[in-house]
């Protein structure tokens, strides 16, 4: 380690290793402090993402939907097999090794990068300086050039449900359990609940899901969270609409779960009960009284749109700033972070951030929803195509839901798409790289898309805009 370096990352997760890398990858020196530790109590690279968000639940969301097709789906195939059965060990030892893989990898790169990797804390304090506490207590300071904050989000922990890693977890708990719980509560419909409960439902588990809001996916286009109410009801998710917890205590082996929905109020008894309400920017202690970094009233790193601090030289990314809390983004703000020290031109397009759930079907976005562009006053044409009539999603078994595109009436610009059905997290990426490049819905209706696909979909959608769909009547 040495005493001084033109930038110094606080925080390896997808926003601060990206960042990192890319500072390095301009000629800086570069150093990157992590703090993770995993519950084997091994630290690791990667952040939330890596070791307890992103990639283990895709993990387990494609262990459990293969187990779920085998039993349900094979039999059309023509496919007999004896009794499927699921081994819990064998699930949970192979996403820990998929994890303990990348996370290796991680390491790997900043190595192969000349990113000086330190294990354990850093502090922001006055003047650049950056206070790094090893793990062996040992404590340095180091001189910066300039500062990268990343220091990610925690789960936001409620009062009346206090985690106890056992009964009530969060997140990260409901992606180790050892055993498929008989009755999963999950508090909150959004992206972790909707995800998570899916894996452990198509496990076996009987999921009770409990939000507050009520519409489900209040974010989401409503001609799609009108398809996916459908198929989660279908997948046997029980989602109680419009009910707020009011209290959960262990009761023994058990969680008492009481809320309020617009009967009353409510129980329910659990074996286990994730909350996931949403997550709260992390920055305990980051940050020296004299740093001179802003946080807003909600607690996060107060940055402009280029993630500069108030304080020269220090930049804040990720899920510790304002924005969506995805790891692309952090990592699109991180290549930002590192291009702007190095003095090149870069920007982030908040506009065009994809969105995805990894739900069966999955559901995916970018741009606007039809309830936003309508609010917006901007005239307005649409068009859509349902898996129903694609080839492609026939032969795969997997016709449920559709792609709707929104574009605006005087120019054609595409100004939402939106889908949920089959790959829909690779599909959008289409959209994406079209509206990155303003496209209009002519410029997609003229691109040749292969048959068959399932991104002839985005095609027809496009076509149907124009009420020219090829494929469905109009
Ligand atoms: P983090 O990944 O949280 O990393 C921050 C790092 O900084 C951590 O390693 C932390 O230990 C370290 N740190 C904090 N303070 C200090 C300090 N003072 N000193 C040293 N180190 C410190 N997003 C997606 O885009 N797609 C998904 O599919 C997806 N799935 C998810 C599933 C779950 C269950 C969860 C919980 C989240 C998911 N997310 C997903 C969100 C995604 O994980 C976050 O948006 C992303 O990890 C944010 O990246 P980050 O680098 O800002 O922060
Ligand atoms: P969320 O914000 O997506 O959903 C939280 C839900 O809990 C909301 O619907 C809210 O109305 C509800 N809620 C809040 N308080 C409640 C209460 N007292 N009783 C009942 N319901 C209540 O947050 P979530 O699911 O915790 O995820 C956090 C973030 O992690 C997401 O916003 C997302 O940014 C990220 N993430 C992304 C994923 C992806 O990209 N596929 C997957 C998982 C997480």
């Amino acid at each position: 380690m040495s005493e001084q370096y033109d930038v110094v990352v606080i925080g390896a997760g997808p926003a601060g290793y990206i960042a990192a890398i890319r500072a390095a990858q301009n000629g800086m020196t570069v150093a990157c402090i992590d703090e993770w530790k995993n519950k084997d109590g091994k630290n690791a690279f990667g952040g939330t993402c890596l070791n307890a968000g992103c990639i283990p639940s895709k993990a387990l969301l494609e262990s459990s939907e293969l187990y779920h097709r085998a039993r349900h789906e094979f039999k059309s195939h023509g496919i007999t097999t004896g009794e499927i059965s699921m081994d819990i060990t064998a699930m949970q030892k192979r996403r820990a090794t998929i994890v303990r893989q990348l996370t290796g990898g991680i390491a790997g790169l900043l190595k192969a990068n000349k990113v000086e990797g330190l294990v354990g804390h850093g502090r922001l304090l006055a003047g650049r300086k950056v206070e790094f506490t090893a793990t062996d207590g040992s404590v340095a300071t180091i001189d910066a050039t300039h500062v990268i904050l990343a220091t990610g989000s925690a789960p936001i922990e409620l009062p009346i449900a206090i985690f106890d890693d056992a009964n009530i977890v969060d997140s990260w708990g409901a992606l180790e359990f050892t055993a498929v719980p008989k009755r999963l509560g999950v508090v909150g419909a959004g992206v972790i609940g909707l995800e998570l409960g899916s894996v452990w439902a198509r496990l076996g588990a009987e999921v009770t899901v409990i939000e507050a809001m009520v519409d489900l996916l209040s974010m989401v286009d409503r001609d799609i969270a009108n398809v996916a109410a459908k198929d989660f009801k279908k997948q046997s998710l029980d989602i109680r609409l419009g009910a707020k917890l009011t209290a959960a205590k262990v009761n023994g082996g058990a969680v008492d779960v009481s809320y309020t929905d617009q009967k009353g109020a409510q129980s329910l008894q659990v074996d286990k009960l994730v909350v996931a309400v949403g997550r709260r920017p992390f920055t305990e202690g980051l940050l020296a009284d004299d740093a001179g970094v802003q946080l807003d009233v909600r607690g996060f790193i107060e940055v402009d749109h280029e993630c500069r601090t108030r304080v020269k030289g220090v930049f804040a990314i990720g899920d510790c700033v304002r924005g969506p809390m995805l790891a692309h983004k952090g990592s699109e703000e991180g290549v930002m972070a590192a291009d702007l020290i190095a003095g090149e031109t870069a920007e982030v397009n908040y506009d065009v951030v994809p969105s995805v759930i990894y739900t069966a079907p999955e559901i995916a976005w970018v741009g606007k929803t039809e309830e936003q562009v309508q609010a917006s006053g901007r005239k307005f044409k649409k068009g859509s195509f349902p898996f129903a009539a694609s080839g492609r999603a026939k032969a795969m078994e997997q016709t449920s839901g559709l792609v709707k595109i929104i574009a605006a009436e005087d120019n054609d610009e595409i100004l939402g798409v939106h889908i949920i059905g089959p790959m829909a997290g690779e599909l959008i990426a289409e959209a994406v790289l079209a509206m990155e490049f303003s496209a209009s819905t002519e410029d997609l209706q003229r691109t040749i898309h292969a048959h068959p696909s399932l991104a002839e979909a985005l095609h027809e959608a496009a076509l149907a805009v124009d009420k020219r769909a090829l494929n469905y009547p109009n």
